[in-house]
């Protein structure tokens, strides 16, 4: 094993736990060989022998059969999971970011040195999505999928929703209760989920996602007058990472605050749950869920690829080369066609409603539904759904209303999912 964190530690004892299990399921017992850390001075539930901070030495071992990384980052994991293959040993990895970035390469040498790479925990932490997709999904045309991919960002949501807290409120309690790191940012501007559907995108089309064509927005923008609009229309507010067809072999992937739906499947999946849903020509709608992240539903993930590496080494062969190319063909998000919300602070007097919605008639984007309210100091708010629109005649017509006199603040603007 390479990293003894949260996920390792949970690995190590579900390995140890579950033994008699493993073996019965397997037909071997795997053995946890050597550790490699990176900082030895950190205390360890483990004798000091078990260890070592020779990362390649561990890689290296002619013992070692099978390397698990679960130390996360680009470096000095990649190069750790590249020698690993370089000398002929399977790889099962829990990290996003790896995957995200360099998986065509990696998945392409393992498949060429006829090894398994697996990395079911890199998306969604114990919910099985990477291996179902891979397997028996895999004859479908996957006409749409989308994720709640991060726990943090959905527990901050799902307080602002239930309790009316504030974001700045919300983020400081997933922090106290150790769900949000202190530098939250790979959570809530939406990095961790890019990460994360990049990769079952990469999956369902069978190509690497170029990282700097996924449309990435993150939850700071959202707030409790945002979500209590929401509701008023039918609507819950979720991070959600999006991929879906789009023309001949192109798609769109993207990473955004969505409204859903109140009746989706995928409104329901509250606080730290994660949860993929999927479109497919033949299977139909699909939803898997579960917990997203921690050390016991990340181990079950890591611990279902090893039993699968280690089936795969008893009857002789690899299991996970699936053909994983790169240069994805994807549609910018201005070519969204899809319905908005949005929110402005106006100048409340007769006459404001009619000059914005003359302005939105003359871009041809048709308002749906609309809700408002008087404020003090003379101004009011009024927040609007619109019908279906492209999202570059959208934002032009957004500009133009945002520079009418009567028009305080464009407030925030949210797409919608039906
Ligand atoms: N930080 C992630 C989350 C878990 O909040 O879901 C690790 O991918």
């Amino acid at each position: 094993m390479l990293g003894f964190g949260t996920v390792g530690e949970g690995t190590y004892r579900m390995l140890t736990d579950n033994a008699d299990e493993i073996a019965r399921k397997t037909g071997a017992r795997g053995e946890v060989i050597k550790i490699g850390i990176k900082d030895a001075s950190k205390p360890r539930t483990l004798p000091a022998t078990m260890f070592t901070t020779d990362l390649e030495a561990v890689v290296r071992d002619p013992n070692i059969d099978v390397i698990c990384e679960l130390m996360g980052g680009e470096s000095p994991a990649g190069e750790m999971v590249e020698l690993a293959l370089s000398l002929g040993k399977h790889v099962v990895t829990a990290n996003k970011e790896l995957i995200a970035k360099h998986g065509s390469r990696l998945i392409t040498k393992a498949r060429e040195l006829e090894l398994d790479l697996h990395f079911e925990a890199a998306v969604g932490g114990g919910i099985p999505v990477v291996q179902p997709l891979k397997h028996q999904l895999a004859g479908n045309d996957v006409i749409k999928l989308m994720g709640i991919l991060n726990g943090t960002t959905n527990y901050i949501l799902t307080q602002m929703e239930e309790n009316g807290a504030d974001f700045s409120d919300a983020l400081a309690e997933a922090q106290a209760k150790g769900y949000a790191e202190a530098d939250p940012t790979n959570d809530v501007d939406g990095f961790d989920t890019m990460y994360k559907i990049s990769i079952l995108a990469a999956i369902a089309f069978g190509k690497q996602v170029p990282l700097d064509k996924v449309h990435r927005e993150g939850i700071r923008k959202v707030s409790a007058s945002d979500m209590k609009y929401a509701k008023q229309f039918g609507y819950k507010i979720k991070l959600l990472g999006i991929c879906e067809e789009t023309a001949d072999d192109q798609v769109l992937v993207r990473v955004h605050p969505t409204m859903i739906p109140l009746g989706h499947q995928i409104a329901s999946v509250r606080d730290v749950y994660n949860a993929v849903w999927l479109h497919g020509d033949f299977v139909g709608d699909l939803m898997f869920s579960g917990r997203g992240a921690g050390a016991h539903p990340t181990a079950s993930a890591v611990v279902g690829d090893l039993i699968d590496v280690m089936r795969n080494i008893i009857i002789g062969g690899s299991g996970s080369a699936i053909p994983y190319g790169t240069g994805l063909a994807t549609t910018s998000i201005s070519e969204l066609e899809t319905r908005y919300y949005l929110r402005f602070e106006v100048e409340d007097r007769p006459g404001t409603l009619g000059e914005i919605t003359t302005a939105f008639g003359r871009r041809s984007v048709g308002l749906a539904a609309m809700e408002m309210r008087t404020k003090v100091g003379g101004k009011g708010e009024i927040a609007f759904l619109t019908h279906v629109c492209r999202e570059a005649n959208f934002l032009t017509a957004l500009e133009e209303v945002s520079r009418l006199p009567c028009v305080a603040k464009v407030e925030n603007y949210i797409r919608v999912e039906q």
